[in-house]
């Protein structure tokens, strides 16, 4: 039985008044390697973890969609064709968002669900703000409970797609499909390899616990907001980017084309393409040597990662750096600052013996540099979105 789960159908139950018609939970992820490569067309291997969120759910027969959370006080309550981009909604835009992106969906085959309203109450043990895609695990979770009961026959992919809407649209982040496609196609175990220009995913065996490895979450505690200008300006670059080079998206350059690219365009806009081109080589590489030389043999690429985005994608900042660092100079075989950037999480594949070396050194080395005592703790690839029960 799982805990959490129960929990939030009580919680629904305390806060509406009726039992729910069933709870869906979905993960958190955490990217291994492919970072601003999605919304470029090109490769991203992330992996689901094993924090969730919960989504108790209900329909209703007046069309309004409440919704309700443990993580804030505010609950919010809006006629489900009236769903908009609006501030006020706060957290609240991730759940109603991905419902007004199924209608949406739902609408261009002729099918529409806002007659049936819904209630639904959120819990969840995925942390706020790490870059772990708390937003994209809420989106998930209420996408696949919704499609079932509104018997939408939405595919998971069809899901992701609708998770990614409902942020662009109506939360206002013009994020790519990694978060929701990792969230909805995880298996335990496994990261799963995604063509974001096919959109064909493939599970792929990680293999750290079998190699006496674990994952360590450095969670800088400093805030990042995929609203805020640097992640559209990235985004921006790489548009500019593709069209000096007469390309669709920046997946169709390869590292030959870089010396053209670097004579075409300001260097700062090369550096930023450059960035993505090497980026979608080493997800491809580190991919294979995971089925060819295991784990231990994709450190290297986890810290060319992490210095390409310090250095040319320029989405670093201190903490991250000093993470990354301290866990490669006490024993990580490889490490790299993952999600979004300008803040959030470094992730570290660390040998079980050397876990509370690092954990420890990371702890000290923030404390002497002033910074904010970080969340250092292990995280395993988990099943993507289900219904509980
Ligand atoms: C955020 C976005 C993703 C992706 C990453 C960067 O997590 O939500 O779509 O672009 O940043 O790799």
């Amino acid at each position: 039985m799982n805990a959490l789960a129960h929990q939030t159908a009580a919680e629904f139950e305390a806060r509406f008044g009726y039992a729910p018609a069933g709870v869906w939970s979905a993960p958190g992820r955490v990217n291994l390697i492919g970072e601003h490569t999605d919304y470029n067309e090109g490769f991203v291997f992330p992996f689901a973890i094993n924090r969730r969120t919960y989504a108790a759910i209900a329909l209703r027969a007046d069309g309004i969609a409440r919704v309700a959370s443990a993580f804030s006080a505010d609950a919010h309550e809006v006629p489900l064709d009236k769903i908009k981009r609006d501030e006020s909604l706060d957290w609240a835009a991730y759940p109603l968002g991905v419902a007004w992106a199924i209608n949406r969906m739902a609408t261009e085959l002729g099918r529409d669900f806002s007659a049936a309203g819904f209630d639904c109450f959120i819990e969840s043990d995925v942390p706020v703000g790490a870059g772990l895609s708390s937003s994209a695990a809420i989106e998930c979770a209420v996408a696949t409970g919704l499609n079932e009961l509104w018997d939408a026959g939405l595919t998971r992919s069809e899901l992701a797609r609708a998770g990614q809407l409902g942020e662009n649209e109506i939360v206002g982040a013009p994020t790519g499909i990694m978060d929701q496609s990792a969230s909805l196609l995880g298996v335990a175990d496994h990261g799963v390899f995604l063509d974001c220009r096919s959109l064909e995913a493939e599970v792929v065996e990680l293999g750290f616990a079998r190699d006496g490895l674990e994952l360590l979450i450095i969670d800088t505690k400093v805030a990042h907001r995929l609203v805020d200008g640097g992640y559209a300006s990235r985004r921006a670059a790489c548009e500019d980017g593709a069209a000096i080079m007469n390309v669709s998206s920046l997946r169709e350059l390869t590292e030959s084309d870089l010396a053209a690219a670097e004579a075409a365009m300001t260097n700062v806009t090369y550096r930023r393409v450059k960035h993505v081109v090497t980026e979608n080589a080493r997800v491809l590489e580190t991919v294979r040597r995971l089925q060819e030389t295991g784990p231990r043999s994709i450190g290297e690429l986890m810290y060319a990662s992490h210095k390409s985005m310090r250095d040319d994608f320029e989405i670093s900042v201190d903490e991250l750096d000093t993470a990354v660092e301290t866990a490669l100079r006490h024993g990580a075989v490889g490490a790299r600052m993952t999600g979004g950037g300008f803040g959030g999480a470094a992730i570290a594949l660390t040998p079980i013996e050397r876990i509370s070396e690092v954990t420890n050194s990371v702890y000290a080395e923030f404390e002497a540099c002033g910074y904010a005592r970080p969340d250092v703790f292990a995280v395993s690839a988990a099943e993507g979105a289900t219904r509980e029960f």
